[in-house]
């Protein structure tokens, strides 16, 4: 039987400096349409894990399985790692490297081999994607930070990647990108691809996550459905996180599950049982 995990991480640790521990022991199984949240406080090991799983680096103890088997690091098997995960970087100046936006995101596909009115193509069609083919000819650096972000989601998407890694994508946005953002991942969630994103942001993660996975000190401390996970507070406390406030909310006025994980749902689960005017 052919194991159709995208990713997944057995046992993996890392350490930056020796005997300290970045990320210690971690399992992570990742289905394909999978939508995670990596939480935890700074300093947690998010980051860690998720250039862990992008092959940016090197496990010290473990391995990462793609499509069920071992991720090799030979120059034939780093490319198509990097084909098959795409990791948005936390500052997307990290990450655009290229003089202008449509350059920028026919890099990946050049530098794949891909012929360059095919990669035109591609380029297109990931820029009409992320809702920007009026940036194509602009230069990169004159760009705002939300639009840089969707640059580099752009150049993620043209290679059409199996699972995407997102290093606290909505740091920085204001809620018109976050709500952009949602929506794109809602897409590409529902077409397959697995996302796990790391973020302190427990509110997002509920609204948005079909599981949470908590990390403290570089281990996994719980892992599960958000509305059970989030609404333990003394793991949470112990993890320097906090239940999200519609979950809080939702506990504290009492009534039926599931609880609201969005504005919308909460104005719905509110309104019948007139339990909050509004
Ligand atoms: N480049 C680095 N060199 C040395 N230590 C690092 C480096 N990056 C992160 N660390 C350490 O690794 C641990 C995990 O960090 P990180 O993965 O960045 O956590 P998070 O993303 O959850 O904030 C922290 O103790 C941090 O200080
Ligand atoms: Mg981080």
């Amino acid at each position: 039987m052919v194991n159709r995990l995208p990713i997944e991480a057995r046992g993996v640790s890392y350490a930056y400096a020796p005997g300290h521990w970045a990320v210690r022991n971690v399992d992570l199984d990742v289905p394909a349409g999978a939508r995670i949240a990596l939480l935890g406080a700074n300093g947690a090991g998010k980051s860690t894990l998720l250039l862990l799983l992008s092959g940016a680096e090197h496990v010290c103890h473990g391995e990462i399985l793609l499509h069920g088997s071992s991720a090799e690091r030979s120059r034939e098997g780093l490319r198509r790692w990097r084909r098959e995960v795409g990791l948005l970087l936390q500052d997307p100046e990290d990450q655009l490297l290229a003089p202008t936006v449509e350059q920028d995101v026919a890099f990946g596909p050049l530098r794949g081999g891909v012929e360059e009115p095919r990669a035109r193509q591609l380029v297109e069609r990931a820029l009409a994607d992320m809702a920007i083919p009026h940036l194509a000819t602009r230069p990169v650096h004159e760009l705002s930070l939300g639009e840089k972000k969707r640059v580099a989601l752009a150049g993620l998407l043209v290679q059409a990647p199996a699972v995407l890694l997102l290093d606290e994508p909505a740091a920085g946005l204001d809620p018109g990108g976050v709500r952009a953002l949602r929506e794109m991942l809602d897409t590409l969630a529902r077409a397959g691809t697995a996302i796990i994103m790391a973020t302190h942001d427990v509110d997002f993660a509920y609204e948005w996550a079909s599981e949470v996975c908590v990390l403290f000190q570089g281990g996994i401390l719980a892992r599960g459905e958000p509305a059970e996970i989030l609404a333990d507070r003394e793991m949470l406390t112990h993890a320097s996180l906090e239940p999200p406030l519609l979950l809080e909310a939702a506990l504290a006025v009492g009534g039926p599950s599931p609880f609201p994980r969005s504005r919308p749902e909460f104005r719905e689960w509110a309104r019948p049982t007139r339990r909050i005017a509004l």
